[in-house]
């Protein structure tokens, strides 16, 4: 069949030629040996010119699915072609999605806040300011003055002596993780991981293959009285500054006790300080690995600082572990972004960043107190908000309430997203009664219009499953 020329079409005839000619090979419609129209002959039917028809049959020359014969015939080459396509099985088209009316997703910063002219600006410096070298392959283990203001950082907020030298820059504290479960358990090692626990970072730990141990976490955080010896376990993964979901900050006794069993077991505890910079009660909490940094690996990350899609983050790693970081670093991703590693570094030596969390903390410090007061107003007494004063989320506990599995899509139909507990629980059926409701990215009037319509919601669905 001939080739049919679309002339509204953006890609170029030659091309056109090229494609509908390919497939008729590739389906065997022309059989191999098949002699083809000289160019002159098909550049007339086609009405274009013959430069054009010469350049299509050039391109498959060149690919092999023609070859000239002598006396200059082309002719469809030999053992090109391919079984038809099988017809694909028709996917059932999926219900359409309610429209959003209220997400309590957990996590999320308030991008509206987030100083985008600052940023632009920051980024248009660093891309001048870098040098022609900072544009190569520099290291897997991140730009050199933004790991000495992140060692800085720390040091001025939250007390902990780190030097630049074992900081590593990774793209956020998921990566991270995946980086130190390939390092530490090698795709056959065990992770002990508190109980609920972040479903995503449960999956990319499950992606890794490791095989996942879990230690129930009460309002405290991580039960460690009962960590049991595991001569397979590689790693413990612990939210010790605010335990994610349940909101809790580790005392200082299960503190000694987690290091102890480190210790002991000789493995490395993996602390995720995901959110602490938002403390609004009290001083920010001492990070684990100030109290044995030999044991701790501690993540932290600025997608709740800045913006997840900066995706930045890093860790703080012992000596004995760098060189086979950066060699599986080198040997996956390379290496992160050079000219936003720039600009961050720049915001953190201007202290724009320090502003940036204090005026944060204030915004969302009162974001948590308007959801606490709506939830009292909405709820009263049969309400129970627990978890320490922090972070961009906090867990309520709806007295009576029994979220089954079929909640979170009950409440989506409505046009509510919002996670139970019990869906970032390894063993189910402890925390059925709790929700866990991310506030920072929601206004006042989201969370008044969010949390009247979750208490509909939640008495609708009590009435449909009795
Ligand atoms: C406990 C916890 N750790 C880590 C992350 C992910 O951080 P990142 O975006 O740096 O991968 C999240 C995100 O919500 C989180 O809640």
């Amino acid at each position: 069949m001939l080739p049919i020329i679309d002339r509204c079409s953006e890609e170029p005839i030659r091309r056109q030629i090229y494609h509908q000619l390919r497939a008729q090979i590739l389906s065997s419609e022309l059989e191999q040996g098949t002699p083809l129209y000289s160019t002159r002959q098909l550049a007339s039917d086609l009405g274009v010119s013959r430069s054009t028809v010469v350049e299509a049959y050039d391109m498959l020359l060149a690919e092999g699915f023609l070859e000239s014969k002598q006396g200059s015939q082309t002719v469809v080459a030999q053992g090109v072609a391919m079984q038809p396509a099988k017809e694909q099985p028709k996917v059932p088209e999926r219900e359409p999605c309610k429209p959003i009316l209220a997400d309590f997703t957990t996590g999320r910063p308030d991008l509206s806040s987030f100083p985008r002219a600052k940023w632009s600006r920051l980024l248009q410096q660093a891309a001048q300011s870098l040098t022609i070298e900072d544009y190569g392959y520099t290291s897997p283990q991140g730009y050199l003055p933004l790991r000495a203001e992140i060692a800085s950082w720390l040091s001025r907020s939250r007390g902990v002596s780190v030097f630049a030298e074992n900081v590593f820059i990774t793209a956020g504290a998921t990566h991270a993780l995946r980086i130190l479960a390939d390092l530490l358990c090698g795709n056959v090692g065990r992770v002990i991981l508190e109980d609920p626990c972040h479903k995503g970072l449960y999956d990319t730990l499950v992606a890794s293959n490791c095989e996942i141990v879990p230690v129930p976490a009460d309002q405290h955080g991580m039960m460690t009285d009962q960590l049991t010896g595991d001569e397979r376990a590689q790693m413990v993964y612990v939210t010790p500054s605010h335990q994610f979901p349940l909101g809790g900050i580790l005392p200082a006794s299960r503190r000694a006790e987690l290091i102890r069993y480190a210790l002991e077991q000789e493995i490395y505890i993996v602390e995720d300080d995901y959110d602490s910079e938002f403390r609004y009660t009290g001083s920010p909490i001492s990070p684990l690995v100030s109290m044995d940094a030999s044991r701790v690996i501690y993540v932290g990350t600025f997608s709740k600082t800045l913006f997840p899609a900066l995706r930045i983050g890093y860790a703080v790693l012992p000596k004995e572990l760098q060189s086979r970081w950066r060699y599986l670093r080198m040997h996956n991703d390379v290496q992160n972004p050079i000219v936003d590693q720039a600009a961050l570094a720049m915001f953190l030596s201007t202290r724009g960043f320090d502003r940036h969390i204090r005026t944060m903390k204030n915004h969302y410090a009162k974001r948590r107190q308007v959801l606490v007061d709506v939830l009292k107003k909405q709820f009263g007494e049969s309400c129970e908000i627990f978890g320490d004063s922090s972070g961009l989320h906090l867990a309520v506990r709806i007295n009576g309430a029994s979220f089954e599995d079929n909640f979170q899509s009950f409440c989506r139909g409505r046009g509510i997203v919002v996670k139970t507990m019990e869906s970032h629980c390894i063993q189910k059926g402890s925390h059925k009664d709790q929700l866990v409701l991310g506030y920072g990215h929601l206004d006042d009037s989201d969370i008044h219009n969010g949390v009247k319509l979750l208490k509909e919601t939640i008495r609708d669905y009590r009435i449909c499953i009795v």
